[in-house]
């Protein structure tokens, strides 16, 4: 039941499996996003232990534990943290729950299932950092999350868990809700600090706006993903080594992955970081089962739609950031999506540069120009009306975004050698890289989907047919 008493769905999505279960441990339980199961099941423990400890001690172990951002560039918590300038206050903590890249529903499922998680992550994180205020901004479609998340910041706040002298101790913060207006660009970190500001949301530049220096209201800020600081609890109260038991060395831990698109199972799955491989989430039966009855796969996108896609070779690669970069792609929101071999390649591609060339938010021409311009000339290859020249068309202004080599995967079939993440840009934030890495996969990965689809014209052919046909012919004066 919602706080305005009306009933509302639990999220849909969440599969269970023999991973240890360190940010889901209450998905398939009955009322577990309330605050009497969140304390029968030992909420709020790990802020008791952490208060029992100097701030400096806490943020100690979360550096030890190597906790990397769940966000997308995977960067470590601890070591963000330390990168705030000392004795310039107020500081603040910035909640990212924007969560909108194509495939990624991890963090609406624990805001929906665990919000109280999710606040004792937020609470450990302002006691290590001495961080004066938290602002939790969640994406505005996401209405159980915000009705949950609400629901669990008073029960919190009247019991005792958030507010001034927690838990009897000199520790006070408030934690203010935020619900955002739906724009893809303003889970980018600096637009979601404007959107805050009650701005639009469009990216800052960086330098100098890293966030940690000039963030909110010009003072330090931390930006954290939903699910890194869900991962704080959990450490707080059975310590980094337990932490780095599970996992790999460079990736501990588990992480959280959401799988779409032709497997029998998609899903959300908690998995172990750095050593499972893609095979195994998408073929074991412990997770994802394999393609549908008779299919097999075509290419997967495995972090998010801003990624490179991968193709049925890169399959035994592990979910570690460090060996899927040379490879040619990055991990990004842990958002995988499956094409078996019925996919229409260039329709696929389509289907996400259109929604990338629709979030820009026009702050820079290679962005807003070129988005849209990807998105047209696929259209019409896709609608059948496209030409040789538009081929090339495709890459010179995927070129205008992306100077140089973008990354690849390798291909056995084509003989090509992997390109290596990341690339350049001329954009502001990576929006417009990622109008053009659906297209740059598509092209490069299947070529003949595209050869088959457009007709043969010299230069001179393309631009004559470029006139509209209305106006061949016409005198200027007319
Ligand atoms: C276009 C764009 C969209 C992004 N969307 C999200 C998002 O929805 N959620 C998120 O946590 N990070 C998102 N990020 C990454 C954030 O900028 C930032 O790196 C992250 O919130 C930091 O948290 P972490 O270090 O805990 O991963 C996005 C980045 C870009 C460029
Ligand atoms: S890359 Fe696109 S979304 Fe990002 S700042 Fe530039 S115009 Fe805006």
């Amino acid at each position: 039941m919602s706080p305005t008493g009306t009933e509302i769905a639990q999220a849909p999505g969440f599969v269970a499996n023999e991973t240890p279960r360190i940010v889901t441990s209450r998905f398939d339980l009955e009322n577990g996003h309330t605050i009497d199961q969140y304390l029968a099941t030992g909420g709020y423990e790990g802020l008791r232990a952490a208060l029992d400890k100097t701030p400096d001690q806490v943020h100690a172990d979360v550096r030890d534990a190597t906790v990397l951002g769940r966000g997308g560039a995977g960067f470590p918590a601890g070591i963000k943290w330390g990168f705030m300038p000392a004795d310039v206050w107020p500081r603040y903590l910035v909640v990212n729950g924007d969560e909108s890249e194509p495939g990624t529903y991890k963090d609406r499922l624990l805001m929906e299932l665990d919000p109280h998680q999710l606040i004792e992550g937020c609470l450990i994180a302002c006691y290590a950092v001495g961080l004066s205020q938290c602002f939790l901004y969640i994406r505005g479609e996401m209405a159980v999350a915000q009705e949950r998340v609400a629901q669990a910041l008073n029960d919190a706040y009247a019991a005792g868990y958030i507010g001034k002298n927690i838990l009897g101790t000199d520790f006070s913060v408030d934690i203010v809700l935020h619900w955002g207006a739906g724009a893809y660009v303003v889970g980018e970190e600096t637009a979601l600090i404007e959107s805050l500001e009650g701005n639009r949301g469009m990216p800052r530049l960086k330098p100098p706006y890293f966030p940690a220096a000039i963030g909110l209201y010009g003072k330090p800020t931390i930006v954290n993903n939903v699910e890194t600081l869900a991962n704080l609890p959990w450490i707080a109260k059975n310590g980094p080594d337990a932490y780095r038991e599970i996992g790999t060395e460079s990736s501990p831990g588990t992480r959280m992955v959401a799988v779409s698109g032709h497997v029998k199972r998609p899903g959300v799955y908690e998995i172990i970081n750095g050593s499972t491989t893609f095979r195994q989430l998408l073929f074991d039966d412990e997770y994802c089962g394999g393609m549908g009855e008779g299919r097999t796969l075509k290419a997967f996108v495995p972090g998010g739609g801003s990624a490179p896609w991968f193709l049925p070779d890169q399959l035994d690669l592990p979910f570690e950031g460090s060996e899927i970069g040379p490879q040619g792609s990055m991990l990004g929101s842990g958002a995988i999506m499956v094409m078996d071999d019925t996919t229409d390649i260039p329709k696929a591609a389509h289907s996400l540069t259109r929604f990338y060339a629709h979030e820009s938010c026009g702050k820079c021409v290679p962005c807003r120009e070129g988005g849209t311009w990807l998105e047209k000339i696929l259209g019409r290859i896709v609608d059948g009306h496209g030409t040789t020249r538009d081929l090339e068309l495709l890459m010179e202004v995927g070129e205008t975004i992306c100077p140089g080599d973008f990354p690849h995967a390798s291909s056995e079939r084509l003989g090509l050698e992997a390109v290596r993440f990341p690339y350049q840009m001329t954009t502001i934030c990576f929006v417009g890289p990622s109008a053009f890495a659906p297209v740059h996969s598509a092209l490069t990965l299947f070529p003949e989907e595209f050869a088959d689809r457009v007709t043969e014209v010299s230069e001179h052919e393309h631009s004559v047919g470029a006139v509209p046909v209305e106006l061949k012919g016409m005198a200027i004066s007319d």
